[in-house]
């Protein structure tokens, strides 16, 4: 590497208060970094470049992050940088018990601190797997330095006996035939090993993917890349891109902060309302927006699914796969669809305005990314209800949901907590016909702890050998994004915490109407009164651990779930070389 390629600023640089000082500290951290192999001459006046990898053995959707680590480091050296890989904690959303949602904040604490402790200029963020994505983020808006993010990118699309099959969409519609012996055990085995057939994240519309678009809708990417399929040779040429680029941005000193508008999170939430996206996404958006001071609330989004439907043709909404997606255009031809909402001046990492982005975009398959006019149900990808059990809030997917369930009165079937509801589901003497509405208690961010998936209340088994395969459930709980289902979801305040929702009890009649955007427990105020002054509220707070930070400080779904203290446009000073 030349001098030529070094910033002529080098003393600017964050990395030059560790590496250039003429002390003997200085001396140490730079004999130290010769430890590795590196020459002076190799680190001393270059841009030092984070790598910051959640890869782990156990997060499978990661797997191939390792790989992409090192094509960003080449690329990072290429370019007159010098790469280090900083591993951070790797959140695999099937393994992460009890939920990755519980750790999603500590995620984003820890890239933060990552960041702000070590000697870099800029980092290039790899994750993917639900979490990570908002998690790393998060981190890199507080501490606000120039970052990239390298979306793990979607599996390969999974076949099963000639069908095309979804990750997770696909996991409980055959859970569900097995129950009622619509499939063998041994097709439920071969199909355990077919599903997904190689690394990458879930290739639904799921929150993987959602949060993948929403990232480069918001500029954190290079153009297009939250579309390529995990294995495709372009995955790791895009990684390589990212390395190059991140050089050239911590010369300009293009940060988070610097592009980061109310306009480009409005940007955000019309994308996700045009890919029938993933209700996670809803709370993650509302976090990612806190920690750059704007202000998103709950019905920013109701507002643009009035406006945008659903033009992704993916599962669970619609029928196809993110691969599919990708040979159809891609995230720039799904923008380009949407250009007469969109503002076209906001930039990101690429320094190029998304309507000189868009501007050669083409749409290869109709169907796949369909017009506005012609889009894939006539039902929104969000609608936000609100009513006396849920006066702070609550979201459902009506374009994953039944349409003879869009308005529905039903009497509530009770389970107070998951343990409770997983015992009595299946039992045949459960008192519950289709017109039920299933509620589900204390699965909040304090009830869960930490807001599990569980949402999407599995069917009765007795109702399901009925045929009946949808049904009202009303949780304070999350759904994952690739499941389909008439839940709604998010309910705030949460039950937990002596939210109106605790006071529902079997029998009572609820209404839910999404179209009118109500949900109403039929119980009289002076009814409900006497139940809440029977009901003593404790917080659910663990006896040691990170847990006693989280249920301290974690906030309720309608804001994002962040940590009280992390939220907000606070930089912190940088720390003390000494
Ligand atoms: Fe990792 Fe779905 S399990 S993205």
């Amino acid at each position: 590497m030349g001098r030529e390629n070094r910033p002529r600023n080098a003393h600017k640089l964050r990395s030059h208060r560790w590496f250039g000082g003429d002390s003997m500290r200085g001396f140490s951290h730079r004999q130290r970094l010769q430890q590795t192999g590196y020459r002076r001459e190799d680190f001393l006046g270059r841009p030092v470049i984070a790598i910051v990898n959640t890869w782990s053995d156990i997060s499978t959707c990661h797997v191939h992050l390792r790989d992409r680590a090192r094509s960003v480091r080449e690329a990072v050296l290429r370019a007159g940088g010098y790469p280090i890989e900083l591993p951070a904690m790797s959140l695999g959303e099937v393994m992460v018990k009890p939920t990755t949602m519980y750790y999603r904040n500590l995620l984003a604490m820890e890239c933060e601190e990552l960041l702000r402790s070590h000697p870099v200029d800029g980092a290039v963020l790899l994750g993917g797997c639900d979490k990570t994505t908002p998690g790393l983020l998060m981190g890199a808006i507080s501490v606000d330095m120039p970052v990239i993010f390298v979306p793990a990118g979607a599996t390969l699309s999974g076949y099963f006996k000639g069908e095309k099959i979804g990750t997770g969409t696909h996991t409980r519609k055959y859970w569900d035939a097995l129950q009622v012996g619509g499939i063998s055990r041994k097709d439920w085995i071969e199909l355990e090993a077919s599903m997904t057939r190689s690394f990458g994240t879930c290739n639904t519309m799921g929150t993987a993917s959602t949060m993948a678009f929403i990232a480069e809708t918001l500029g954190f990417t290079l153009p297009g890349a939250a579309t390529i399929p995990a294995v495709d040779s372009a995955h790791p040429r895009m990684a390589a891109s990212a390395g190059e680029r991140i050089v050239a941005m911590v010369s300009s000193n293009v940060t988070p902060r610097s592009f980061l508008t109310e306009k480009s999170f409005e940007n955000a939430i019309m994308v996700d309302m045009a890919l029938g996206g993933s209700t996670n996404a809803v709370i993650h958006t509302i976090a990612i927006a806190g920690r750059a001071g704007v202000a998103v609330t709950l019905d920013r989004f109701d507002f643009w699914s009035e406006k945008i439907p659903p033009i992704a043709n993916l599962m669970p909404s619609g029928k196809y796969l993110m691969e599919d997606f990708y040979h159809a255009g891609g995230s720039l031809a799904l923008f380009s669809r949407l250009q007469e909402h969109l503002y076209l001046d906001q930039k990101g990492i690429s320094g190029k305005t998304l309507g000189e982005l868009i501007a050669a975009a083409e749409i290869y398959d109709d169907d796949v990314i369909r017009a506005l006019d012609n889009p894939v149900s006539d039902r929104q990808t969000l609608a936000v209800v609100v009513g006396n059990i849920a006066p702070d809030g609550a979201v459902i997917k009506p374009s994953a949901a039944s349409a003879h369930l869009m308005r529905h009165r039903g009497p509530a079937l009770v389970f107070e907590n998951h343990a409770e509801m997983s015992a009595k589901i299946d039992d045949p003497e459960l008192d519950v016909d289709e017109n039920t509405v299933l509620v589900l208690k204390n699965s909040g961010p304090i009830g869960g702890p930490g807001m599990p998936e569980w949402g999407g209340l599995p069917i009765p088994r007795k109702l399901l050998q009925k045929g009946i395969r949808d049904m009202v459930r009303i949780s304070d709980a999350r759904m994952s994004g690739t499941h389909f289902g008439t839940c709604v979801l998010h309910v705030a305040p949460e039950s937990a915490i002596g939210g109106p929702f605790a006071l529902i009890e079997t029998g009572d009649e609820i209404t839910l109407d999404v179209t009118a955007r109500k949900l109403h427990l039929h119980v009289s105020n002076s009814e409900l009164e006497k139940r809440r002054g029977k009901r003593k509220v404790e917080i659910k707070k663990p006896p040691r651990g990170y847990g006693v930070l989280f249920s301290e400080h974690v906030t309720q779904a309608n804001a994002g779930c962040d940590f009280d203290f992390l939220m907000g446009e606070d930089v912190l000073p940088e720390p003390e070389i000494f």
